[in-house]
């Protein structure tokens, strides 16, 4: 399909597409020093506003040429220094991770009419935190986590089933160990950002930097 008879078919003019932010705002007078116990907050806001897959975040890594690479993640755990996510070590994200450990992650939470982005170094969590959090997921999807080459190409959908199917069979008396090539990686804060919509694409930003163990502040233009 062409450019203009792409165009033609859409039935939504995509440049006419915008909201009004009008849910919230931030103010300097109400933040707490430390920015993640606003961000907890906010987190529990989006569950409280049901939003679908709050802790999902937009993960953002760098490989060794400097080419970027995103993609969805789940937050698994938070703590005042860091946030943890589980995945393949033998994946893209976790390649690019071992070449460049700083990464940058993104919340978007919608119907609040927020952002939260934060940078920060990642480590690799324990093997016992790794093996506690596989042995609390639903067979099926520890099953998944060793069946699948995350990231490596294969044939046809038949070959994903397959490796499922032998998987299964392989661990059939239901004692599934975690593969030694998947477990959590801690995302370090070093900044954390807070973006709240408002009207006339005035928006409030609140950037905090992490130095020296000390959080300080300061509002961005939007
Ligand atoms: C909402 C959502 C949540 C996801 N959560 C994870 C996750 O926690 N861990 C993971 O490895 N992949 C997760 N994925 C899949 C990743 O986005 C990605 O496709 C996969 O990890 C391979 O990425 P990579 O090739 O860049 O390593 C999720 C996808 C979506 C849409």
């Amino acid at each position: 399909m062409n450019r203009s008879t792409l165009a033609d078919s859409m039935t939504t003019d995509i440049s006419s597409l915008r909201e009004r932010y009008t849910k919230g705002t931030l103010d300097e007078c109400n933040l707490p020093v430390n920015p993640v116990h606003l961000f907890r907050n906010w987190f529990d806001d989006a569950i409280q506003a049901g939003i679908h897959e709050p802790n999902a975040m937009a993960l953002a890594t760098v490989d060794a040429g400097c080419n970027p690479n995103v993609r969805y993640v789940l937050m698994k755990g938070l703590s005042e220094a860091s946030i943890r996510f589980f995945t393949n070590y033998e994946s893209r994200k976790a390649t690019e991770i071992e070449a460049n450990p700083t990464v940058s992650v993104l919340f978007w939470w919608g119907e609040l009419e927020r952002q939260v982005r934060i940078r920060g170094s990642v480590k690799r969590i324990s093997e016992a935190e790794s093996e506690t959090y596989f042995n609390s997921r639903p067979a099926e999807s520890q099953i998944g986590a060793w069946a699948s080459p995350q990231s490596s190409e294969v044939k046809n959908r038949e070959e994903l089933e397959s490796r499922f199917q032998e998987t299964k069979e392989k661990f059939a008396d239901g004692n599934i160990p975690k593969p030694p090539f998947w477990g959590g990686y801690e995302i370090l804060f070093s900044s954390m950002e807070f973006w709240q919509g408002r009207p006339g694409r005035m928006h409030d930003r609140v950037e905090f930097i992490l130095q020296n163990g000390e959080w300080t502040r300061r509002r961005l233009a939007p």
